[in-house]
């Protein structure tokens, strides 16, 4: 397990590593892009995804000889097992690739530590914002130098919500009521980007199915602001697979709760 000087200096490489990735993006992006489809016709990965994951992957091995790195495009079969012990670095090398190819806009990269389990640093730039969104466990969440302040808690019919697209028309867990009850419903596309209007208190929660690296990342900045990061039907994240993830204020989960319990 690392201690505070470890992750301190983790901490510094790897706000350095964000920035020149978010920078080799936006070069990159202005070239022709190589898109590939994978299980569906709008699941996409670009050259742009495979050379973050790879850049990023090469200099956590440098950075933390010892853990073990896990990405969603190249090396989440072969590095996760139902083991959490030591560290997990997590990568999601373009959240919301739709959105990079469709608009140019509208993603992040994101990247999470999790110690024994535990998660511990976590990291979302919003690469056109040019912003870094980042924390470490009972150290703050910042966004660049600054601090972000706990976002206001307050009711679902008070707040502006976020449910991915697909999940509000299969409505699951009745989130087209969900919708209905809110002050008013959004939808951006990136869970990276989702998560940061909740940090920011714009939204006051938002909810979709994710993988592993859609949330690990968010789930560490969205903790250190008292914000709840449940399942939609208030069970505890497995960090190893997939959950109906929700991320939003005290009041808002409880409202949400009482509708999908
Ligand atoms: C996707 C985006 C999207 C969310 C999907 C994710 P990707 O990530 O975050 O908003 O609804 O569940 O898979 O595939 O673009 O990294
Ligand atoms: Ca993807
Ligand atoms: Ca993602
Ligand atoms: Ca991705």
């Amino acid at each position: 397990m690392s201690n505070n000087k470890e992750l301190e200096e983790f901490d510094r490489k790897v706000q350095n590593l964000l920035w020149l990735v978010s920078d080799q993006t936006i070069k990159r992006m202005n070239a022709p892009l190589v898109v590939d489809t994978k299980s569906s016709s709008d699941d996409l990965v670009t050259n742009v995804d495979q050379q973050n994951e790879r850049l990023m992957r090469s200099q956590l091995m440098n950075i933390d000889p010892s853990a073990r790195i896990v990405g969603e495009e190249e090396s989440f079969r072969h590095q996760l097992d139902q083991n959490l012990s030591g560290n997990i670095w997590i990568i999601d090398p373009i959240d919301g690739t739709l959105n990079f190819v469709k608009q140019r806009d509208h993603f992040a990269i994101m990247l999470a530590l999790y110690c024994d389990g535990q998660p511990t640093l976590g990291y979302i730039m919003d690469v056109m914002n040019k912003h870094l969104y980042h924390a470490w466990r009972g150290h703050g969440a910042y966004v660049d130098n600054k601090r972000l302040a706990k976002p206001v808690d307050a009711h679902l019919d008070e707040s502006l919500i976020a449910i991915n697209g697909w999940q509000l028309m299969k409505n699951n867990f009745q989130q087209q009521e969900i919708a209905r009850r809110a002050a008013g419903l959004r939808m951006y596309g990136s869970a990276g980007i989702e998560i940061v209007h909740v940090l920011k208190g714009q939204l006051g929660g938002y909810t979709s199915r994710l993988k592993p690296w859609d949330i690990a990342a968010g789930r560490v900045i969205a903790e250190e602001l008292g914000l709840i990061v449940k399942t939609i039907d208030d069970q505890p994240i497995n960090v190893l697979s997939s959950n109906t993830v929700l991320v939003a204020t005290k009041k808002v989960c409880q409202d949400i709760w009482q509708i999908t319990k």
